[in-house]
């Protein structure tokens, strides 16, 4: 995502997206929105694909559906409102319109929230949390018995590992991965390993599977996705074990993520790669080396660093110093030069002063990101932080800071995409631009967006396109013919 509009900058959550498959309709039809990160959105399409073989097709109106399903996200509070809002809409249809309407909630808040979640709304039938969602079809025959139904058990191996996902939201040339689920990070402002519970690694012949099978389909590029993709690490299923306690032929067998990046680089040349999300902590210059290796993985990390300050990185328990985090930006750009480099920020946790919010403008300033998601804290119920910390810093304050590192961040997005100009950059095609239908719009290899005339080109194309202006995150261009 750009920093192109002021929302986007600010909340990454992703609002209100329908999954929408053509699989044969057998008379049942489900309707599912997705808000949040990129894991709920890849989660959904396993939900669609476990429905679909209960005979379930997809319906894009509400007031066909005989279930909706809203998978949710409650990494803010502000995300969790939306969702309660739109519960109020599913609400007024099914008075109205839809009686038979069963609803589901799916995700963070339905693991959050559990039972409590019936009690406050009571238009919802069905609480399912992340590890559950194979048990979805009893549960909805539970609902057609007349009782509600929850399920919000974590699993210690849950992977999904062989259900392949129904892709028909996207556009059919970039699709989500999942290589691991749940987090063991405990950062202490963070409600996620709480709501996904402990970290399990996919096996990776299923990863290499799914993103051949996508090939098959004419996908160009994957994104493998994790809470923490730098902590993958299989070694025969099961909770996430330390590297050092495997035994030698557990060791050999097993792969970390730089490991999986070489084996799902070489699927085909033609695929190109992405992850997300990396950390500070334990992204190694194993995994630069291979990004740099192959020309089909993309220059672009997305490392989050959430403070500038190395007291309040201690009191996150981000696991490193604001030094260690330079040292890492300083590999990425010693190996990848060019490297595409992108952050999270939050804005006035705890105890925050003006000098610790200045050290993360002043880390800013070192680093220049090419784009980034911008925060103010939100205490999160259970969490660490809201256990041990005082939210002491005003919701003015919080705004204020916010403000300035937004503003400096447009500034070096600029300052970024302005090094981009006058070069030929290769351009995967994903689509028409918004603003007019005669040009198209893709991204190059360091996620830059770039416009320009369509010609006869098409999405799904790889195009060498010289830039030649911008705007303040895009790059606008003409396709060179290649000689
Ligand atoms: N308040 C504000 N931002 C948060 N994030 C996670 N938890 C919170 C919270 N309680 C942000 C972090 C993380 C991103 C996914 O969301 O920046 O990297
Ligand atoms: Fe949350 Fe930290 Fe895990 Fe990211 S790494 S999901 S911020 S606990």
């Amino acid at each position: 995502m750009s920093i192109e509009s002021k929302d986007k900058i600010i909340s990454e959550e992703r609002q209100g997206e329908t999954i929408q498959n053509v699989g044969k309709s057998s008379g049942k039809k489900m309707y599912i929105e997705s808000y949040g990160c990129q894991m709920n959105f890849s989660d959904s399409e396993i939900v669609a694909s476990i429905l679909q073989k209960d005979g379930f097709s997809s319906t894009p109106n509400l007031e066909d559906a005989d279930i909706v399903l809203v998978n949710t996200c409650s990494i803010r509070e502000k995300a969790e409102t939306t969702v309660r809002n739109r519960l109020k809409v599913y609400n007024a249809i099914k008075r109205t319109q839809n009686p038979k309407m069963m609803v589901g909630v799916l995700g963070c808040m339905a693991e959050r929230l559990k039972e409590k979640f019936l009690e406050e709304e009571k238009l919802v039938d069905i609480v399912v949390g992340p590890d559950a969602y194979r048990d979805l079809p009893n549960l909805i025959d539970e609902v057609n018995d007349g009782r509600k139904a929850v399920n919000v058990i974590l699993s210690k191996e849950e992977t999904y590992a062989e259900i392949s996902p129904v892709r028909l939201g996207g556009n059919g040339i970039t699709a989500f991965v999942s290589i691991m689920r749940g987090c063991d990070n405990m950062c202490t402002f963070c409600v996620v390993p709480f709501t996904r519970g402990r970290e399990r690694s996919r096996d990776p012949k299923s990863i290499l599977n799914e993103c051949l099978d996508l090939v098959k389909n004419g996908y160009k590029e994957v994104t493998l996705l994790g809470q923490n993709v730098d902590s993958y690490l299989w070694s025969g299923g099961g909770l996430k074990k330390d590297f050092e306690k495997l035994s030698i032929e557990e060791k050999d067998k097993s792969v970390n993520f730089s490991q999986l990046l070489d084996l799902v680089a070489q699927v085909d040349p033609s695929l190109r790669i992405r992850f997300s999300t990396s950390h500070p902590k334990d992204m190694n210059d194993d995994v630069i080396h291979v990004m740099a290796k192959h020309e089909n993985i993309c220059d672009h990390v997305h490392l989050p660093v959430q403070s500038g300050n190395s007291r309040i990185l201690e009191m996150m328990n981000r696991g490193y110093t604001r030094e260690w985090y330079i040292n890492r930006i300083e590999s990425i750009r010693k190996i990848i030069p060019n490297c595409g480099i992108s952050m999270d920020i939050i804005s006035g946790f705890c105890s925050e002063t003006e000098q610790d919010h200045k050290d993360t403008l002043s880390l800013m300033e070192e680093v220049k990101y090419d784009f980034g998601y911008m925060f103010s804290y939100s205490e999160r119920p259970n969490t660490q932080a809201q256990r041990k910390f005082e939210d002491d810093v005003s919701v003015e304050i919080k705004k204020v800071r916010l403000q300035e590192i937004v503003d400096l961040q447009r500034k070096h997005s600029k300052i970024r995409v302005e090094t981009r100009l006058n070069k030929t950059h290769k351009v995967l095609v994903e689509g028409f631009s918004k603003k007019s239908k005669e040009h198209l719009y893709g991204r190059t290899t360091f996620n830059t967006v770039v416009v320009f005339p369509k010609e006869n080109y098409k999405p799904g194309d790889y195009v060498l396109v010289k830039a030649n202006t911008c705007t303040s995150a895009t790059l606008i261009g003409k396709a060179v013919k290649l000689a």
